[in-house]
């Protein structure tokens, strides 16, 4: 089994590069950040307070997440489009500290890393979901500068972006996912820190491929 824990802030470059990594190795690629963005989704097309624990606790007993290819299913709905933008972004950082909804997406994650070889991305991944994943990353970038990867990316989407108010939102992200109480964001012990501000995307993946290589060997 090679299971692959990549984990980090938001805007790392974790999805980027997990994918690249697992076409590499042929490994199923697991995206944790979907099921928590589909969940808060829900939440919000329901209209629920984000901290009413008893009200997500029903909404969760009753959410079926699936994944077909890289597509998410939300209860047999294709929500993948739908689950990339701010406000699901903003609301999945804050469904994601509630105990239900973490239970829920960890069980999940989980059993499917018990089962195959994969590369997992998250915040939690090396942490708590696979603790004893044969390769662990911690992949993480200045707040300026991943903000301007997202400035960039939209921009050539041809869409409207305020890098100041990307940046703002990248930090409250990071504050709610870092100080939560259940799972937050921290590097393990055994992970292998990557600062990947000054470098390439192919750079990061030469690195990366390289601790999987070591690891494979031994
Ligand atoms: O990786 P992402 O930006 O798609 O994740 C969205 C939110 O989901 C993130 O702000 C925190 C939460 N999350 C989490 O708590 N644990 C994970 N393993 C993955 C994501």
């Amino acid at each position: 089994m090679l299971r692959v824990a990549i984990d980090g802030p938001g805007g790392a470059g974790k999805s980027t590069i997990a994918k690249l990594i697992a076409d590499m190795f042929s490994l199923d690629y697991v995206d944790t950040g979907a099921m928590y963005r589909a969940i808060a989704l829900k939440v919000s097309r329901a209209g629920l307070d984000a901290d009413d624990e008893e009200a997500l606790k029903q909404l969760t007993s009753s959410t079926k997440l699936d994944f077909d290819g890289s597509r998410i299913l939300l209860d047999g709905e294709d929500v993948s489009d739908l689950i990339r933008t701010p406000e699901v972004s903003m609301w999945a950082s804050k469904v994601s500290q509630r105990a239900c909804v973490r239970k829920l997406v960890s069980d999940l994650s989980s059993h499917m890393a018990q089962t195959k070889s994969l590369v997992m991305d998250g915040r939690d991944i090396g942490t708590n979901v696979i603790k004893d994943a044969e390769v662990k990353v911690f992949l993480s970038a200045s707040s300026i500068v991943r903000a301007k990867r997202r400035y960039d990316q939209l921009i050539q989407a041809g869409k409207e972006a305020d890098l100041d108010s990307i940046r703002e939102q990248i930090e409250e992200r990071d504050e709610q996912d870092i100080n939560r109480d259940l799972n937050p964001l921290t590097q393990a012990e055994d992970a292998v820190y990557l600062d990947t501000s000054d470098m390439t995307i192919d750079e990061v993946v030469e690195f990366i491929s390289d601790l999987i290589n070591d690891a494979e060997v031994k």
